[in-house]
């Protein structure tokens, strides 16, 4: 078959078309997919104040993002509409005025235009009014602390987009987290091989065997297709960790605090400063001999404690069913692994127009007291090298990125086979792409 019979070939639970990675399906995100979906942009402390801006790229397009003097987010492109030159060449900064390099016509925060040289010549000229000559507006909105753009100015509102899915995550109350890590990878992948490392958790077992060393921790994805008022958009599935009653530890204090103290170490979130302490006390504190569920639930209290004494505040309305399903797939391209601590967010998407080469963001969210919010440190790696001794569990994953994109340019490749039972969101994630680029469900029967 060849690559344009293929670009239709639906998506099975259990079926991926290698088509999905092909120029093909490139060439259609760039036109149908990133112009029309929303995404998120930056977290709202990242522009704290009135002139404050940050430079969100996505693909060849460049969209600057803007605090307003009223304190409500505005966004653009980060074009001058008098030659085209990007306004803004840097990620971040602070400006009064948006002022264009070139010939100095400026704009006030909210895009208007306040100054253009000279602006008489263009005396008799068609269509020069102040309306024609500011910035373009791109659509904005904010939802947990982040700020989401959508370039089609037709497209649903947020929370049409996101349908069902802030009733399900508003109770981790993620407006009220801060920054804890910020990591920039660049890899050479196409941007969907990273998102789709971090979407299931079929590939424990061989990528982290460490991880199930006390236990056949046995993970299902719970195939969950929320849709949402527009069709085809918000979507997510997410996953549920069920432990085997025969795992093979005699202790389950031993087997929390390992976890959490691997997880802490190796993975450097999900479990804070407040998590790892909670643990301590939890091998002093709580009696031997409790079921694994009641020290869960004793370890739980601790960690609630310790957030409290730290000074944050502690989402209250979380419960048990918002605690097993941890992770998230908010489509098109962040990853959430959901933590009573905050989040760990994965945000994937393509490095300019390239099929091949990606950006790829690790973004650990953490609660802290008001006026103890650590300043974002802004780390960045062009060489997947230079990540080494960073993060056990990371490197893991990252490992198979590279061989995954190199085994899908192979000819003997000719479909992606998803485990139908632990790697739903696989599945899912492509049947919403497909919503996209081919304007329908496309979700292949049988
Ligand atoms: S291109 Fe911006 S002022 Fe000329
Ligand atoms: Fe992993």
């Amino acid at each position: 078959m060849n690559e344009a019979s293929r670009m239709h070939e639906g998506v099975r639970l259990d079926y991926v078309p290698v088509a999905d990675y092909s120029d093909a399906i490139h060439r259609l995100e760039m036109e149908r997919l990133w112009p029309r979906v929303w995404q998120v942009a930056c977290r709202e402390q990242e522009v704290p104040e009135p002139g404050d801006y940050l430079n969100y790229e996505i693909g060849e397009e460049s969209i600057l993002v803007v605090r307003q003097q009223d304190g409500s987010i505005r966004a653009f492109y980060n074009v001058c509409p008098h030659r085209g030159r990007r306004l803004r060449d840097d990620a971040r900064g602070s400006l009064k005025a948006i002022v264009c390099g070139y010939h100095a016509w400026s704009f006030r925060l909210d895009g208007t235009v306040d100054a253009i040289p000279a602006r008489e010549d263009w005396e008799g000229c068609p269509a020069v009014s102040d309306a024609d000559l500011s910035l373009t507006p791109v659509q904005c909105d904010s939802w947990a602390g982040w700020v989401w753009i959508n370039m089609d100015p037709d497209a649903p509102s947020l929370r049409d987009y996101l349908g069902p899915i802030p009733e399900r995550l508003d109770a981790f109350e993620w407006e009220h987290c801060r920054i804890r890590s910020h990591q920039t990878l660049i890899f050479p992948v196409n941007w969907k091989v990273a998102i789709e490392a971090f979407v299931e958790p079929y590939h424990v077992v061989g990528t982290h065997p460490q991880l199930l060393r006390w236990g056949h921790g046995k993970a299902r994805g719970t195939l969950e297709y929320l849709k949402s008022g527009f069709i085809h958009a918000g979507h997510s599935g997410e996953r549920n960790y069920h432990f085997d009653e025969d795992a093979e530890f005699n202790d389950p204090r031993e087997y929390l605090y390992t976890t959490i103290h691997n997880t802490y170490h190796q993975l450097h979130g999900l479990y804070h400063d407040e998590g790892l302490r909670a643990a301590e006390r939890m091998m002093k504190e709580v009696p031997a001999g409790l079921s694994l569920q009641e020290t869960s639930a004793r370890y739980a209290a601790m960690r609630r404690e310790e957030v409290i004494k730290a000074g944050a505040r502690w989402p209250e309305d979380l419960t048990g069913e918002h605690l097993r399903n941890i992770e998230w797939l908010l489509f098109p391209n962040s990853s959430v692994l959901t933590s009573p601590e905050g989040a760990f967010w994965y945000r994937a998407r393509p490095n300019g127009n390239h099929i091949d080469s990606c950006i790829f963001e690790v973004i650990v969210l953490g609660r802290y007291a008001p006026g103890k919010e650590p300043l974002v440190v802004y780390e960045r790696y062009d060489d997947l090298a230079d990540f080494k001794g960073c993060n056990g569990i990371l490197e893991q994953d990252f490992s198979n990125l590279l061989a995954v994109q190199k085994g899908i340019r192979s000819r003997g490749f000719k479909a992606a086979r998803p485990n139908p039972v632990q790697e739903t969101q696989v599945a899912n994630f492509h049947r919403v792409l497909h919503g996209f680029i081919h304007g329908d469900d496309n979700w292949a029967e049988g």
